[in-house]
């Protein structure tokens, strides 16, 4: 990979205030893990290089690692070519919260509002990225639409129940919500399924508004985009700045 490129795609999907952004693995690493490693070296900082260095080697774990950070290093990078400013790979650092929850750092943007605020989820065969203004919530989740869910369908609260009865949403469909919006709160969902009560669910042209009540602040209700792409269940829990905070 020559520096520049981007090794991801832009997907032009949800909310417009969200950049979305997509690594469809096999196009880019059809053979295993081990083919795309030293080639993404360079696009990592010294201190990611460490953690890249200390996952097993050709382990799906580094190769799911290193296919976030590339795709959280483009989603950032474009987000900063709309605005103008060009970046390589290496500028942009993703660090981890506490909890888990990535937050990017590049100097370049720090004097010219600050970095985006970004999400990662993968599965087997996609990794998808977002990123957001500074200062909001964002929260992204994808699954394949055939993933199993009686474990979760059995935690469900009666209300979901009833959503799932009337057809108004899938159980997946619920649990994509709520790891969208637990994520946009940086906590992760953690298997909690009935912490995290569905409020609403309203059916749009394109897919779904499900609202999420957060598990630590029931009068906080997020709002998550539940989209049917492909073979595929895409949640986007986006909650623009507090505009009386700021
Ligand atoms: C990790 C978790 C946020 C999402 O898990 P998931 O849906 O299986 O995985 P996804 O691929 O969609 O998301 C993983 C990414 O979420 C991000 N993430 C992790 N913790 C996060 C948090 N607290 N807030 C926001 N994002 C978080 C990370 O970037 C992670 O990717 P990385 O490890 O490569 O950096 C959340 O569900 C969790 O806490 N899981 C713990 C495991 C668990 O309890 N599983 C039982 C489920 S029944």
């Amino acid at each position: 990979m020559q520096l520049g490129q981007f090794v991801s795609q832009d997907w032009a999907i949800g909310p417009a205030e969200v950049l979305v952004r997509r690594i469809d693995i096999e196009e880019i690493a059809p053979e295993s893990s081990i083919t795309i490693s030293p080639a993404h070296g360079s696009a990592l900082t010294a201190a990611e290089n460490e953690v890249w260095q200390s996952l097993a080697p050709g382990s799906s774990r580094q190769h799911e690692w290193l296919l976030g950070r590339l795709a959280l290093k483009d989603v950032v990078r474009a987000w900063a070519a709309e605005r103008g400013h060009l970046l390589e790979p290496s500028d942009v650092e993703i660090h981890l919260g506490a909890e888990g929850a990535p937050f990017a750092r590049c100097v370049a943007l720090s004097g010219v509002g600050g970095s985006p605020v970004i999400s990662l989820s993968h599965n087997s065969g996609i990794v998808v990225a977002a990123a957001a203004e500074p200062g909001s919530l964002i929260g992204i989740d994808i699954e394949y639409a055939d993933r199993r869910t009686q474990v979760v369908e059995r935690a469900l609260t009666p209300m979901e129940t009833n959503f799932v009865t009337a057809e108004a949403a899938s159980v997946l469909d619920l649990l994509v919500a709520k790891e969208a919006a637990t994520k946009a709160l940086g906590v992760g969902l953690g298997g909690a399924v009935s912490r995290w009560p569905v409020a609403s669910v309203t059916a749009l042209a394109e897919g779904l508004l499900v609202e999420v009540y957060s598990a630590s602040d029931p009068s906080l209700v997020l709002p998550v985009l539940v989209l049917h792409p492909l073979d595929t269940v895409l949640g986007i829990c986006y909650v623009a700045p507090d505009i009386d905070a700021a």
